[in-house]
């Protein structure tokens, strides 16, 4: 069984209370169990994970490597912030995708670059809880081919 590490970054441990008119108000432990589901059908591994510290964030993507076949990403706020997490995913040769929950492309002019987007195979984003399970299928796609 193939093993995919799902990481969420900052304030993602709020979802559900935090601004639920952009973020919806389906709580992290709910999408860890609907991302599990979902590995379950394809018949892939996930581990979950959240930290509002960047260098925790940083030194599970050091692990990835050695331990994944895939990783999907929210890097959240640290999306448009931090060379060093991009620097981190560089490091990786597994499929790896960045998600969002909102489309950034549509709100405020911060957030509409990623700083971290050019460290991965793709992105998606603006689909809500949804995008979970859109990159989940999409690293199963480049798992198989
Ligand atoms: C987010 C978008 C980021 O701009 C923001 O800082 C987040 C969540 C999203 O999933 O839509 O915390 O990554």
């Amino acid at each position: 069984m193939k093993k995919i590490i799902i990481i969420n970054g900052p304030n993602l441990n709020l979802l559900g209370n935090r601004e639920t008119d952009i973020y919806g108000s389906t709580t992290l432990d709910e999408i860890e169990q609907i991302s599990i589901n979902k590995g379950n059908e394809l018949n892939l591994k996930i581990s979950f994970f959240q930290s509002n510290s960047e260098s925790e964030i940083i030194e599970l993507i050091h692990k990835v490597q050695n331990d994944y076949d895939g990783l999907i990403i929210n890097p959240a706020a640290y999306t448009h912030t931090s060379v060093a997490l991009l620097d981190a995913l560089k490091t990786i040769s597994k499929p790896k995708i960045e998600i969002h929950l909102s489309n950034i492309y549509n709100r405020e002019e911060f957030r509409k670059s990623s700083i971290t987007s050019t460290g991965v195979d793709g992105m998606i984003c603006g689909f809500g809880s949804l995008s979970y399970i859109l990159a989940i299928e999409a690293l199963n796609g480049l798992l198989v081919n």
